[in-house]
């Protein structure tokens, strides 16, 4: 009989495994950071059970090692995610994740006057906290936003 906590997606050896992520952010999670593109082989469960949150999601990498920059872009998208480093099938480190003082690339500014909507630029973000609250201000039109309004750059 399956026991309960048998791995629910085959172990790897060498990579990393992103953890504990809010059911249904695993997609965007791998379109925002395009780790679907690479070419290191990915497994993916969606809406697994956990018993900290009802249901995750998970993303196992081979062979790429997450650092601590990328882990803390994940931190904005889902805050109480693990990142784990697996070096011959044992978790060597857990990740501890802090929110980045910047993020480059990944959401698009939701000010459509915003010069990043006309110019070939790479979109880019000051990340603040204010208690529970995250905002995010453009680089570039220095408009702030709060994280739950911020879209994928297209
Ligand atoms: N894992 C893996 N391959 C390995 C070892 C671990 O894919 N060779 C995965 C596990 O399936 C788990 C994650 O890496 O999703 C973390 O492993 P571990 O720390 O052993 O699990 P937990 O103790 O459940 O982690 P946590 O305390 O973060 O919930
Ligand atoms: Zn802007």
């Amino acid at each position: 009989m399956r026991k309960e906590n048998q791995l629910q997606v085959e172990a790897i050896k060498n990579g990393s495994v992103i953890d504990h992520i809010p059911a249904h952010s695993g997609i965007k999670v791998l379109r925002l950071f395009q780790l679907h593109k690479s070419e290191n082989r990915i497994t993916i469960g969606l809406n697994l059970p956990s018993s900290a949150q009802g249901s995750k999601d998970l993303i196992k990498i081979e062979n790429l090692f997450i650092d601590e920059d990328l882990a803390n872009q994940l931190a904005l998208l889902a805050p109480n995610c693990t990142v784990n480093q697996i070096e011959n099938y044992e978790v060597t480190r857990k990740l501890q994740l802090s929110l980045p003082e910047q993020i480059r690339g990944v959401f698009q500014c939701p000010n459509s006057n915003c010069i990043t909507h006309s110019e070939p630029v790479s979109t880019r973000f000051t990340v603040s906290q204010k208690g529970e609250a995250i905002r995010l201000k453009c680089h570039y039109c220095e408009k702030s936003f709060s994280r739950e309004i911020m879209t994928e750059r297209r």
